[in-house]
């Protein structure tokens, strides 16, 4: 099921907003390979939309701490996603492009399903606080303190979590 972006996703602060529009970019066009069968850059597209998730959780959380809003909830869907993110990673890529149309619905309605509650059900519950704010707030001011492209994946898990990727 494609997600598209529309102002009811609006969480109330431009950097969580672009990220979760650059999101369901990313998880559109997995699902459109997931549907096609198409194996040839899936894992690429799946390590990079893995990275993309936890600079976001990254985002999210800095975001929370600034504004004193009270993150435990919020962390522990992020860790709960990542790691049946991995386990959907290691099947599908093992299945390498031969998966029939129902194994095909199931994988997109994850990520589609996930994104969405993700947004509506997580995020915005910080949207009342974040609405005391001006929309491009950001800790520190600067937005390229957001770009983590310099570490690895697996770093990014350490930041995270204080642990290794599940
Ligand atoms: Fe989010």
């Amino acid at each position: 099921m494609e997600v598209a972006w529309t102002k009811q996703l609006s969480v109330g602060n431009a950097v969580i907003d672009s990220e979760h529009q650059n999101l369901i970019v990313m998880i559109n066009r997995i699902e459109s390979m997931i549907k096609a069968n198409d194996a040839s850059s899936l894992s690429q597209e799946l390590e990079q939309l893995e990275r993309s998730l936890c600079i976001h959780f990254i985002n999210e959380e800095r975001l929370a701490k600034a504004v004193n809003f009270p993150f435990d909830q919020n962390k522990q869907e992020h860790k709960f996603v990542l790691k049946e993110f991995q386990r959907m990673k290691e099947e599908l890529l093992a299945k390498k492009g031969v998966w029939t149309d129902s194994a095909a619905t199931h994988y997109s309605n994850f990520l589609s399903d996930w994104l969405t509650s993700h947004v509506m059900r997580e995020d915005m519950l910080m949207k009342p606080l974040l609405q005391t704010y001006d929309y491009k707030f950001w800790p520190g001011g600067k937005e390229g303190e957001t770009n983590y492209t310099a570490g690895s994946t697996a770093n990014l898990y350490l930041q995270l979590f204080d642990e290794p990727a599940p």
